[in-house]
């Protein structure tokens, strides 16, 4: 039994980590474990299997934004994930791109402070009115809706929960060749479903926050809603401003339970306090970090401001280094 924990770092065959955003760049490795306390050995996920870990071992991998390649992730990590520490932990993995994961997570740790239901069968659900609805996946608001009546619920439903004229001639030759409890049980294994998360509708914001934590760093983007909407993601409206210190509180609260050295967070502030609107602990977009021109630090309990370096790979270090502490890691 080795007594020194070793810290290995998991990249796609391409040395991909991410993400560094525009999808022609990466992390540079190298950069990284030049800011690290640690020497890491890097490999790839087809080198797990040559490797005999031991409990305290820690695995720092990339997911990826491809969702083939993310199935493959969670496959080969699943019984690894036992067998060491990995990072992120593997219900952060399974929450990647995934808004119904998210939902579940958040119910069962109960953190921020937002309802929302995970469903597949938009006619299984009574929805109360106003609410938002969310493919559970897609980004840049893509696939986000505040629904404020039935017509609003039908829109959806055609959209997204119609079944294809093939199958529905099929259906009606069906029809007639069952009974009526054949047909009921045929009908509803070939209903169409559709991956879905409800929450409530969060009213009058203006605006929402980007947080980007990386260790005790909190880098932080204002995005304005546009015109006409009630979506801030993907509206291109951005500034950068002092963040409202229970935004900063908030933020941290949930980088507690979240526990992990870097994250990307969507919070919005109404009178209600804050809420979570969606998270992620691995491959998010960087430009927060790129662009905000200070960070704020937390320093037992008091926020410092910094000039930002701007600099991603020194971050993943400097999170890296304060999440592993220098513990006997080699
Ligand atoms: N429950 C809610 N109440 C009010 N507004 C919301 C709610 N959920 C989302 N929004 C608004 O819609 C925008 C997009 O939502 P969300 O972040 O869930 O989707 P996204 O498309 O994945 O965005 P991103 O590009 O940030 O990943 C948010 O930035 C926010 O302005
Ligand atoms: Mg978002």
């Amino acid at each position: 039994m080795r007594l020194i924990k070793l810290l290995y770092i998991v990249t796609l065959n391409n040395c991909y980590f991410g993400s560094a955003g525009q999808s022609w760049k990466k992390l540079s490795i190298e950069k990284i474990i030049e800011n690290l306390d640690f020497s890491p050995k890097v490999i790839t996920f087809e080198d797990l299997d040559t490797l005999s870990l031991n409990k305290d071992d820690i695995l720092v991998y990339t997911s990826s934004e491809n969702p083939e390649v993310r199935q493959f992730i969670k496959n080969r990590l699943y019984y690894i994930k036992d067998k060491c520490k990995l990072i992120p932990s593997y219900e952060l993995l399974m929450a990647h791109e995934d808004k119904g994961f998210q939902e579940v997570m958040k119910q069962e740790k109960s953190f921020g402070n937002l309802k929302g239901n995970y469903i597949f069968d938009i006619d299984n659900h009574k929805i109360s009115y106003p609410k938002v609805l969310k493919t559970a996946q897609g980004a840049g608001s893509s696939g986000v809706f505040l629904v404020k009546n039935n017509n609003d619920v039908k829109k959806i439903k055609s959209k997204f929960f119609n079944q294809d004229i093939k199958r529905k001639l099929i259906k009606l030759q069906r029809k007639i060749k069952l009974n009526e409890q054949e047909y009921q049980i045929y009908s509803y294994k070939y209903k169409k479903f559709n991956l879905f998360v409800e929450q409530d509708f969060i009213q009058a914001l203006e605006c929402d926050y980007k947080v980007l934590v990386f260790g005790n760093r909190y880098y932080v983007l204002k995005r304005n809603v546009r015109k006409n909407d009630f979506r801030a993601s993907g509206s291109g409206n951005f500034e950068f401003i002092e963040p409202p210190i229970d935004v900063l509180e908030f933020a941290k609260e949930v980088a507690h339970t979240l526990n992990n050295p870097y994250l990307s967070l969507d919070i919005a502030q109404s009178a209600k306090g804050c809420h979570l609107i969606e998270f992620q602990a691995t491959n998010f977009g960087p430009y927060t970090l790129l662009n905000v021109p200070f960070r704020f630090v937390d320093s037992n309990g008091t926020w410092n401001k910094e000039e930002n370096c701007k600099d991603l790979e020194s971050n993943y270090a400097y999170s890296l280094n304060f999440f592993l502490g220098k513990k006997n890691v080699s």
